[in-house]
């Protein structure tokens, strides 16, 4: 029987275990919880049904043990574990397996995860990358399924190429989101009702998106010489798409430390 360690009580690890504890394939299995503060793992783990507060690690890590890393980056410098466990799956952004390697040695699989802000209410994008047996490629893809959905890459260089595509994504799209509702409010209709017209449009897109590609959606709505034709022309010209890309290309830089 697996058993399940969480290490850290933030928003991310609420987000989780929120799906840890609603989602059919976990609801049944208990979760440990540990972090440096013994009274706040405590006050995290009473709002779940199925979490339970622990003092100390070492105490609880087994072979069959699954460890995730929910903590801050800087957090890994406290940790020399040298017990041997099932998986390390960590959500830490920018710290890569070999410094993962450095402080659990004995960890028999690696996973690194990228989640977005979707994860608080269980609909994460989330990039997956697992070092490992194919055992525990699946336990690290059932886990992310839990708070949402998971795109398993190919290298973990990857994980920090996707930043921009499914983690700094929706604050691109809140930008557009927002110039839209403006430029509505800029034409005469009131706020509210251009904040209505705009989220409802996101909606059906994001349903059209199940069944359409992009550029599927782009010819449905652009009639020749339409008025949609001439907005895109527009935004062709003026470099939308090329700023996007590139602004998605600095999001990967900076993760990446190289800038
Ligand atoms: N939030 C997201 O949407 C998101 C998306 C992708 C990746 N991540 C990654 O998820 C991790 C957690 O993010 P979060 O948003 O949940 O942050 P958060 O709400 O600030 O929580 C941080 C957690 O890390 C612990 N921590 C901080 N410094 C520590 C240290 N030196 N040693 C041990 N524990 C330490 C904190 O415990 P104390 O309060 O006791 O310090 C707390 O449990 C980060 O590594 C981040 O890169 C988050």
């Amino acid at each position: 029987m697996q058993k399940f360690i969480l290490v850290g009580y933030g928003n991310l690890a609420s987000s989780m275990m929120q799906g840890f504890s609603t989602h059919q394939m976990f609801s049944h299995c208990s979760f440990l919880i540990y972090g440096r503060d013994f009274e706040r793992s405590k006050a995290f783990a009473s709002k779940y049904p199925n979490a339970q507060a622990i003092p100390s690690l070492e105490d609880h890590l087994s072979q069959d043990s699954t460890l995730i890393l929910c903590i801050k980056p800087k957090g890994i410098q406290s940790f020399q574990i040298h017990q041997s466990f099932f998986l390390l799956y960590s959500v830490m952004a920018g710290v890569d397996i070999a410094t993962l390697q450095k402080h659990f040695p004995q960890a028999q699989n690696f996973a690194r995860s990228m989640p977005n802000i979707g994860a608080s209410i269980q609909k994460s994008s989330t990039s997956l990358f697992c070092l490992g047996s194919l055992e525990a490629q699946t336990l690290a893809k059932k886990l992310t399924q839990a708070f949402g959905s998971a795109t398993l890459l190919a290298s973990e260089e990857l994980i920090d190429a996707s930043i921009a595509t499914n983690g700094s994504s929706p604050a691109f799209l809140s930008l557009v989101a927002e110039a839209l509702i403006e430029s509505g409010v800029r034409e005469g209709i009131p706020l509210s009702q251009s904040r209505e017209l705009v989220y409802a449009t996101f909606e059906g897109f994001a349903q059209l998106l199940l069944t359409h590609s992009p550029q599927e959606i782009k010819a449905l709505v652009t009639s020749p010489a339409g008025t949609t034709a001439e907005g895109l022309a527009y935004l062709e010209n003026k470099g939308f798409k090329g700023i996007l890309q590139e602004a998605s290309h600095q999001s990967v830089l900076k993760a990446k430390g190289k800038i």
